[in-house]
Formats: C-alpha cells, structure tokens, sequence
C-alpha cells in the first residue's frame, strides 16, 4: 500500500487529479468508479481544469457510479448521479455513453444490482476505484459487516451514516442505498483511497490493524496496488 500524506485539501485534490491524469495518458480508455461526497470534490475541479486546459482527455474514458440512494432518481437533486453529473461529467469531454449509474429509483433493487454487476463485467471490470471512507470504515455503502464476498446490491445504511449524511442537509433520509459491492471493488486492478484529516483514526485502524468485516476498508488491506492520499 502506497501512502502519500498531504498538508490540506487542495493539495490532495491536486495530488489525485495528477494521479488519475497519469493513469489516463496510460490507458486512454480507462474504465474507472466513482465516489461522491466531501472528500473527492477538489479531484473533480481539478480534472475539470486539466480538461479544459487539454492535458487531460476523457473522451474514450468509461466512468460507473459508486453507490446512490435507493428511492432517488438520478434527477433527484440530492443524488449521487446529480452531485458526479454537476461536478464532473457535465464539464469535462465525456462520451454520455460512456456513464453507468445505478437507478435508485428502481421498482426492482435486485435486477437493478445484477444489471450493473453485469455491466462491470461487460465493461471488462474496473481499471480503478476511487473511494472515500466513512468513519465507521466503510467504502462506497459497504458497511461495517458487510461480505468481501458482496456483489452490487441494495444496503441498509448504518445509523450513523443516516445522521451523518442528514447534517449534510439532505433532506430526505434515504435509509437504504444501491452500492458495488467489496468484491466488485477488490477484483479492480488499482485502488485509490482519499481521505481528509477527519478521518486519521479510521485510517490508521484500515491499514494498521488485522482485517475485518466490521472495517470494510481493511479489506483493501488484501489487494496489491492500492496509493491512499491522507490531509495530515
Ligand atoms: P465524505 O464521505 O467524502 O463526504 O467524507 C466519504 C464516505 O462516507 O464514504
């Protein structure tokens, strides 16, 4: 496991877009996950403004959504697909075809799961992950307890991810996600993990203590290529 520390959040936002630029000029057609929330909004600017600048190019680039919030639909203000759409792929020279997302607003969670389990396949499986961490360890909506043997599938939130998302001003309180599963995510061929300063004592626990289905990022623990870039 590869760490680079960084001494805020611009400079990892930086630090990962550069990365994700190298790994792009290696392999034009990456097929790449995303995440959504606090942690990887300065990554997105900054590939935004790599894009623009033209050193960085998405056009043959596949892209699949992490995780979304069983109930929303992606025109759902408070989505994932809006928050990746409005961040990202709205900015940079994305092929539209080229974007899987899960449909929360399914009637039926579990065709939905092993339509985009397929689609993963289909598109060869993934070259990257990118991923936050909660502070409760998980990655994407796997938490704690979750199988590293789980496939893309609906979830039940933890509590405390419920009450930390709720402060986050969404207001409907989707207690239930759509998200890939930890097998889908191991069996890519990199890894990279993001996490703010908040989240020092869950990192240490991940990458220090022995692996463990109560901390699902333990489990990257086991995959050989994982790069975590930390805020100090
Ligand atoms: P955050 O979320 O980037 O908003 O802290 C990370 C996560 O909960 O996976």
């Amino acid at each position: 496991m590869k760490i680079i520390k960084t001494k805020n959040m611009e400079e990892l936002g930086q630090k990962a877009a550069d990365w994700v630029i190298e790994k792009i000029n290696e392999k034009p057609d990456l097929m790449m996950a995303l995440p959504t929330g606090n942690t990887p909004t300065l990554m997105y600017q900054k590939l935004v403004e790599a894009n623009k600048a033209g050193k960085a190019d998405f056009s043959k680039v596949k892209v699949f959504n992490l995780d979304e919030y069983y109930g929303l639909s992606s025109e759902h203000p408070q989505s994932f697909y809006q928050y990746l759409f409005k961040n990202f792929y709205s900015k940079i020279n994305l092929n539209k075809e080229n974007i899987e997302y899960l449909h929360g607003d399914t009637d039926d969670p579990g065709a939905e799961a092993q339509r985009y389990h397929n689609e993963i396949q289909k598109a060869g499986g993934f070259d990257l992950v990118i991923l936050g961490i909660g502070e409760n360890g998980h990655i994407a909506f796997n938490e704690p307890g979750s199988s590293f043997e789980s496939k893309t599938r609906l979830v039940d939130l933890a509590p405390e991810t419920v009450k930390r998302d709720s402060s986050l001003g969404i207001p409907i309180l989707p207690e239930r996600a759509l998200t890939v599963g930890i097998s889908e995510i191991l069996s890519s061929k990199e890894i990279l993990l993001l996490a703010g300063k908040e989240k020092k004592e869950i990192i240490e626990k991940a990458i220090k203590n022995p692996v463990t289905e109560k901390i699902p990022a333990s489990v990257l623990q086991k995959h050989q290529n994982v790069t975590v870039i930390i805020e100090e």
